[in-house]
């Protein structure tokens, strides 16, 4: 019986929190990994616009919108530090906010699949739909790096 409780006792100091802890690590670097595919992916649109190569944008524009959808489940209130997170406290006091330019950013992104069929200045288009977003959202929510 004492054997027991000393187990469960164990378990509770030991396993609980550094189970949790690793959720948190999973969360925060998953979110890490979403942003900077969504990078490497915004450059790679950049590139392939530049050769007119439209057809091949268009799936990796998906590919962002999609991720950023994701990311809206990736601020939980238990990731606001550790793990060399630049998530600054202003995303969970201005929760409403930040969802709202996720999903703008994202939605831009399907808008930006569309609008490159007919649009003449290729550069322009983008930066309004692509790079502003960016730019808006770390201003206020994401640290100096
Ligand atoms: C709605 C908000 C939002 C939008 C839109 C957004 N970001 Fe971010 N970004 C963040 C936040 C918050 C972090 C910090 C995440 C962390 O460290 O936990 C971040 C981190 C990053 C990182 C660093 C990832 C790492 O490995 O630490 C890169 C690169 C990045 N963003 C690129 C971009 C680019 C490029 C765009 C536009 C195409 C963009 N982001 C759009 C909020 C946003």
């Amino acid at each position: 019986m004492k054997k027991l409780i000393l187990t469960l006792i164990f378990f509770l100091f030991f396993f609980i929190p550094s189970h949790s802890n690793q959720s948190v690590e999973e969360i925060i670097k998953g979110r890490k990994a979403m942003f900077s595919e969504n990078y490497q992916n915004a450059k790679k649109i950049s590139i392939l616009l530049k050769s007119k190569r439209i057809e091949e944008a268009k799936p990796l524009m998906e590919k962002i919108s999609n991720n950023y959808k994701e990311l809206l489940n990736y601020f939980p209130e238990n990731t606001q530090e550790g793990f060399k997170t630049e998530a600054l406290p202003s995303i969970w006091e201005n929760k409403d906010e930040f969802n709202a330019l996720m999903q703008k950013a994202s939605d831009d992104m399907i808008e930006l699949a569309k609008a490159i069929n007919t649009v003449k200045d290729f550069q322009k288009i983008q930066k309004e739909l692509m790079w502003n977003n960016c730019s808006s959202c770390h201003n206020r929510f994401r640290a100096p790096h």
